[in-house]
């Protein structure tokens, strides 16, 4: 059974569409062990109560330094032991000693077709703005591993959404929330979950 530590900021509807996959076996081997969030408001927190998640919250905000927070968010990982932990809208830059020592074992879902329309600065709303900006026809989500950049990582999933000439930038996020994210999301834990994913090169490969 892959435990999985979900990390949320916001809404947590990513959240909530793995909690689904779980209940409704889409996810197969899969447990959410915890829910953390930097955003004690976060609503994410409320689902994971909802649904009888252990959640905490880690703020930078009751610690004097960024180490203090650091300590702090790393040793509330490591309590549960995870095996794999998923950001879902987790607006904080991980410590790099984090990302060492879970090589491979975390993933993100990102609001576009990685590479475009990503990296510093490209999170939530922004990233659709630029997308309806450039005129783009075709965007979606992607799913990847974390390293040491900034959304660089190895692609573990993607799907493309159409842009629509009458597209506002919230108009936008929610059909590629709706139409990709929510799905490929709990689609690359399951794949994970069920030994289905390797990573060679700096690629992945799906053994469908
Ligand atoms: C999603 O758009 C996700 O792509 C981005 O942050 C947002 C989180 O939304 N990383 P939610 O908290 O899952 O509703």
């Amino acid at each position: 059974m892959l435990k999985v530590l979900v990390c949320v900021s916001g809404g947590g509807t990513n959240l909530q569409a793995v909690i689904d996959s779980i209940k409704d076996g889409r996810i197969k081997n899969a447990e959410i062990v915890r829910v953390i969030s930097n955003n004690k408001n976060a609503y994410a927190l409320e689902r994971a109560k909802e649904n009888g998640i252990p959640g905490t919250c880690v703020s930078p905000k009751d610690y004097g330094c960024r180490e203090d927070f650091h300590k702090a968010f790393l040793d509330a990982l490591r309590e549960d032991a995870p095996d794999l932990i998923v950001l879902a809208g987790f607006l904080v830059v991980l410590p790099e000693e984090m990302i060492r020592e879970y090589k491979n074992r975390i993933i993100n879902i990102h609001p576009s077709l990685i590479p475009s329309f990503c990296g510093t600065g490209y999170y939530g709303l922004k990233v659709h703005e630029k997308v309806l900006e450039r005129g783009v026809k075709i965007t979606g989500a992607t799913v990847h591993f974390v390293d040491e950049g900034t959304d660089t990582g190895p692609i573990i999933a993607q799907k493309p959404v159409q842009v629509n000439e009458d597209d506002t930038p919230k108009i936008l996020q929610k059909r590629v929330m709706e139409e990709a994210e929510w799905v490929i999301l709990p689609q690359a834990i399951d794949w994970i979950a069920n030994g289905m994913v390797e990573v060679k090169e700096g690629r992945c490969r799906v053994l469908a």
